[in-house]
């Protein structure tokens, strides 16, 4: 980035995640020393809200200085409406930086510097997993082959040329979030990390992925579910054929004009 010292908001949303934050929330203070986190609890029943709360009044007594904020909300309400909630909050405080990261170690701290760095030359960077230099560590066949075929189709179907535009771990300039028109963002589950890589493409963005380390978690569970799955799908299919349709009737207007 242009500035010195931009002023970052890492967003994490938690479901049920109570043995994950305080790891994840360690490893970041230490790889990512400056940076400000908003932890955006659903109404976690093991508690997480709570501990979020406790573990950011005992950083403020330590040090007197708030990095860690905690946003609750009523139920779960989904992934992508938690990021959309997280990115309002970050633009609402005038954040340079906002970054998305999952709570439950399967992205790693020391990954964030390097997503970070490149900024300087992108609007959005991506922490991908299928490009060379990526991997994922701990994933059943059944991860993989749900990863990548989802990439792929993707790919195809909005032709994209990003390998990994479902991943979750990402760094957006505050500026890109702004143009986004954040309120019709419908997508609640996974999908919307498509959506919101969709949505920097046709805004014009320098999007760039940069390898990351997908480590599977290894404490509590995946809130992946089949709904998640079908909602992505349709998505992704709806917006493929938008576009088509869009390449199809301005071609006509050509024509015809
Ligand atoms: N607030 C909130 N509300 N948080 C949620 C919700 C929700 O409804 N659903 C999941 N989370 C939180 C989890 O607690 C975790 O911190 C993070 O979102 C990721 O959830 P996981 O359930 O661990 O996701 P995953 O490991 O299966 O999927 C990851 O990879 C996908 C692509 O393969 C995530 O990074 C996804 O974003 C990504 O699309
Ligand atoms: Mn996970």
């Amino acid at each position: 980035m242009s500035e010195t010292s931009p002023r970052v908001l890492v967003v994490v949303p938690t479901y049920d995640e109570r043995e994950n934050l305080p790891g994840a929330l360690d490893r970041l203070r230490a790889h990512v020393p400056d940076a400000d986190v908003l932890v955006v609890d659903d109404g976690s029943p093991d508690g997480t809200g709570e501990l979020a709360e406790k573990i950011a009044e005992r950083e403020v007594a330590a040090d007197g200085v708030q990095r860690v904020h905690v946003l609750h909300r009523a139920g779960k309400l989904g992934l992508g409406t938690a990021y959309v909630a997280g990115f309002s909050w970050a633009l609402e405080r005038g954040y340079d930086v906002v970054v998305e990261m999952d709570a439950d170690g399967s992205h790693r701290a020391e990954d964030l510097p390097r997503l970070l760095a490149a900024l300087a030359d992108a609007d959005l960077v991506l922490g991908s997993r299928w490009v060379p230099g990526g991997s994922v560590v701990n994933w059943p066949v059944s991860r993989h082959v749900l990863s990548r075929g989802a990439n792929t189709y993707t790919r195809l179907a909005l032709g994209i040329p990003l390998r990994d535009a479902t991943g979750g771990f990402r760094a957006y300039r505050a500026g890109l979030l702004r143009g986004l028109r954040l309120d019709d963002v419908a997508s609640q589950g996974y999908c919307f990390q498509v959506d919101m890589a969709w949505r920097a493409v046709r805004a014009g963005a320098r999007v760039v992925e940069v390898p990351i380390t997908f480590v599977e978690r290894a404490l509590g569970q995946s809130k992946m579910s089949r709904a998640i799955v079908v909602e992505a799908l349709l998505s992704v299919t709806r917006w493929g054929i938008a576009e088509r349709s869009r390449h199809v009737a301005g071609a006509f207007r050509r024509s015809s004009g």
